[in-house]
């Protein structure tokens, strides 16, 4: 019989959200909008499709190894060294990587719960522990953080904006925890949702990784405004040594070749990700404000979701909204504290109008009850 690493038994697998199709056919529902994985509602850029359209024809062959001329156009926007960026199937692979190359039994990494899934899931799949430690009012709590910090530590993984909550912590908050973390813990700063930011308190990493803090890693992806979620794409600012390791650990061949020229073809087009970033933000500030007219107490949000509070348990929210068609994701799977919360992903305007009148309805049912 073959014998897996013991510890591989006690890690819970990631459990994605309900697919539309799934739905269709559990509920026999025609029509489904789907406000719950925080992808973009709109399709891939018109420059990344004719880019894809392009490259067809040479699918014959590998892909790029190193995805040069990505990371090329990276380099140049960003102003960082190419060879301490990488580029990787998702966000989700480099954190993957990351973990596999600092982590191992016996080392502990430290992070935000409930945050991004994949933190504790990679960090467990190397024999480490994942050491969680709770929000503070829906916020990342660095204070706490930083107590949890021993010298086992390897790494800190931070979202910022924070998923499930959206709420950001500030450039003082960073700095402060910065120079205060000892400097052989790797802090990943996880900016998956940076495009969406407008506060300007909101810490670029970059800054600080230009600024010399050596032990910090910044991660941002294709996967949200850019809409290529389907496609994966993620990359990467790394300490050089931790670069050269990352290399060594990847696939060969790790990023198709649509997967890069449609991430090229969307980094040149900044006009595009501004109109995206208008229009998810307007409708952002728009159910905000309709939520809050409603009585629901929201979680400020710098990301393209919201996280919002209703009197209600989430399951039944989200399984009365799931009949009427509208998939979000129930608070209670993050965790005790959450039972009343709903994470809803930003759509369209008419997603967004169906989802307000699909809740309306349960609330005017509730109410008859
Ligand atoms: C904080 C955060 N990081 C990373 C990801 C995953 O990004 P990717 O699609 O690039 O793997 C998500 C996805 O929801 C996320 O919320």
């Amino acid at each position: 019989m073959v014998r897996i690493k013991s510890y591989l038994r006690e890690v819970k697998p990631y459990v994605p959200g309900k697919a539309i199709d799934e739905v269709k056919r559990e509920l026999g529902l025609e029509e489904i909008i789907k406000l719950a994985s925080n992808e973009s509602p709109f399709p891939p850029f018109p420059s990344a499709v004719e880019a894809i359209e392009k490259a067809i024809p040479t699918l014959n062959e590998y892909p790029l190894s190193d995805s040069y001329y990505l990371r090329e156009a990276l380099a140049e926007k960003f102003d960082f060294p190419i060879d301490q960026i990488v580029v990787g199937a998702g966000t989700d692979e480099l954190i993957g990587l990351t973990a596999r190359c600092l982590l191992g039994p016996g080392d502990e990494a430290v992070m935000p719960a409930p945050a991004f899934i994949m933190y504790p899931i990679a960090t467990e799949l190397t024999g480490a522990t994942a050491v969680q430690v709770s929000l503070r009012d829906n916020r990342v709590d660095l204070k706490e953080i930083l107590k949890a910090v021993n010298e086992r530590t390897k790494i800190v993984f931070l979202d910022n904006p924070n998923n499930p909550t959206g709420t950001i912590f500030t450039k003082r908050d960073l700095e402060w925890f910065l120079e205060k973390v000892p400097n052989h813990v790797a802090i990943l700063l996880d900016q998956a949702y940076y495009e969406f930011v407008t506060s300007p308190d909101f810490p670029d990493g970059l800054d600080f990784m230009k600024r010399g803090y050596e032990n910090v890693i910044v991660t941002r992806t294709f996967s949200k405004i850019y809409s290529l979620a389907g496609l994966r794409v993620g990359y990467g600012f790394f300490p050089r040594e931790l670069a050269e390791a990352l290399n060594k650990a990847r696939g060969p061949f790790n990023v198709g070749t649509l997967s890069q020229v449609a991430a090229l073809a969307s980094l040149n087009d900044q006009e595009e990700v501004f109109k995206r970033k208008t229009l998810i933000n307007n409708e952002r500030d728009r159910i905000v404000f309709e939520l809050k007219k409603r009585g629901f107490n929201c979680t400020p949000t710098q990301a393209n979701f919201v996280f919002f509070e209703t009197p209600f348990h989430s399951e039944e929210v989200y399984q009365a909204l799931l009949k009427k068609g509208v998939i979000v994701r129930p608070g209670h799977i993050f965790g005790p504290g959450y039972e009343k919360y709903i994470r809803l992903t930003i759509g369209t305007r008419e997603d967004n109008d169906a989802f307000l009148k699909a809740l309306d309805s349960i609330i005017e049912e509730a109410s008859q009850q």
